[in-house]
């Protein structure tokens, strides 16, 4: 089996990890799923512990990822299988690998509705909500965008880690803060914006329930893309020199400004419309755009959002799909073009049910002649179906898995090592122990615990 080859690709600086990998933890899980999330959860209350979990659990766990990530200089699979050998601890990373194919299968489905708002103008239609179902179950505009964005993202994973995922990062990074001060100003101008300001940023704690801090963390570590080895993957092209303690702040930080902007942009234009904040999932596709129609310069600003939200998900997208191409370039003899290609071919495959789940293809789109009516809530289709079993279930399990790997079996002694490998001034004298009970202790009990809640509320 192969091992660290001599010419693995590095990032060429520490500023492409970090745009690499902020552009992967910047998503559609900042745009479209944090608003929402706070929208139904009573605005402020839901931030702040949103905020909580980022800085306790999650980022201290990205640490865990990119020691191991970058310790052993391989995919998932091989990182796992580089420190124990042939276990069925590979089958953790099998986990990972097989999960960031079934999340990129469905995130790209989504992703093709934000590039198809992008060229129609569903603003000037006033009744978003019909456009928008009536959009989503059209195979002649679902399945071409799906594809294409498919397409792309295998387009730039075939060029490389240097030449395709840092030098796109490097480009689009840029143009989506600028896109996202240019949206969040208009939207803080509108007349009546004030009252979104205060249900964003003032707590109301009488909110705060035991679920919605189950919400909050499975919210952050979605966004943060942990749980599914990506930050192994990106951590495997960073240099020994580089400081991961520093290198993973910056990522976690943008990610969050992000994500907190993007509440900033839509809770007070939602608030100046007269519009719903806790919508759920369609706030962004069809609550949107109904503002969008009623503000000035609103179709404008519609588009330049969209194109937002289809660049933020594309740069995520590249990162779902580097995971599994970097566990066959890795492990197989496949070269990173066949590897791309044969794995975007593969989405497309699996993902495709899902494309046609929204109204295309009825016995899709209502799956209670599959699982039964669910005591609550309405039968789910393909797309919820799969979003609960990858992009929640698996992902928190394989979490939870890696902790304990990193926590026991390597040991979370060499992890530290690891960590302060490159500057010495990380994880000083007291961080250190913190991060070690927490990666032991803390952190698969947490997880676990999300799981089981995740579980008992998704099958009930
Ligand atoms: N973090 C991405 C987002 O916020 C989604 C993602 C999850 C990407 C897991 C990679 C891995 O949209």
């Amino acid at each position: 089996m192969a091992f660290p080859s001599p010419e693995r690709e590095q990032w060429s600086s520490r500023l492409g990890f970090v745009l690499a990998a902020a552009g992967s933890a910047i998503g559609l899980g900042n745009i479209w799923r944090f608003p929402f999330k706070a929208g139904d959860n009573g605005g402020g209350a839901f931030v702040l512990i949103y905020l909580a979990c980022l800085l306790l659990l999650c980022v201290p766990y990205l640490f865990a990822e990119l020691a191991l990530g970058r310790n052993s200089k391989r995919n998932p699979v091989g990182a796992i299988r580089a420190i124990r050998g042939h276990s069925l601890w590979s089958l953790v990373g099998g986990l990972c690998v097989v999960t960031g194919l079934a999340i990129f299968s469905y995130y790209a489905v989504v992703a093709g509705w934000a590039v198809g708002y992008v060229f129609r103008d569903l603003t000037a239609a006033g009744a978003s909500g019909a456009a928008f179902a009536q959009f989503i179950a059209d195979p002649l505009w679902v399945v071409p965008l799906f594809g294409g964005f498919l397409v792309a993202t295998a387009g730039v994973v075939a060029q490389g880690v240097r030449r395709g995922i840092e030098r796109w990062a490097k480009i689009l990074m840029p143009v989506l803060f600028v896109l996202l001060c240019l949206i969040a100003f208009r939207a803080v101008t509108l007349p009546g914006a004030g009252a979104g300001l205060e249900f964003y940023l003032t707590p109301d704690f009488s909110q705060v329930s035991g679920l919605m801090v189950v919400e909050a963390l499975g919210q952050a570590f979605f966004s943060l893309s942990l749980g599914m080895g990506t930050m192994i993957t990106y951590g495997s092209y960073l240099p020994d020199d580089e400081n991961l303690v520093v290198a993973g702040s910056y990522v976690a930080v943008f990610d969050t400004l992000i994500a907190l902007m993007a509440g900033l942009m839509i809770f007070p234009a939602v608030f100046a419309m007269g519009q719903n904040p806790a919508e759920g999932p369609s706030l962004v596709f069809v609550v949107l755009p109904d503002v969008f129609g009623a503000m000035p310069l609103g179709s404008f600003v519609g588009t330049l959002f969209f194109l937002f939200l289809a660049i933020a998900a594309f740069t995520s997208g590249i990162s779902l799909l580097e995971v599994f191409v970097s566990y066959l370039v890795d492990e197989t003899a496949w070269s990173r073009r066949t590897a791309a290609w044969g794995a975007g071919g593969v989405a497309f495959v699996i993902g495709l049910p899902s494309a046609l789940s929204q109204g295309a293809v009825p016995a899709l789109s209502d799956l209670s002649w599959l699982v039964g009516d669910r005591l609550l809530g309405p039968a789910p289709g393909v797309l919820d179906v799969v979003d609960f079993l990858w992009g929640s279930v698996a992902l928190v399990l394989s979490a939870a898995l890696l902790s304990v790997f990193v926590g026991w079996v390597w040991d979370a002694d060499d992890a530290l090592d690891e960590l302060r490998t490159g500057d010495g001034h990380a994880m000083g004298r007291w961080v250190g122990p913190v991060w070690r009970a927490a990666i032991k202790y803390a952190f698969p009990a947490m997880i676990l615990t999300v799981l089981v809640v995740d579980l008992l509320y998704g099958v009930l």
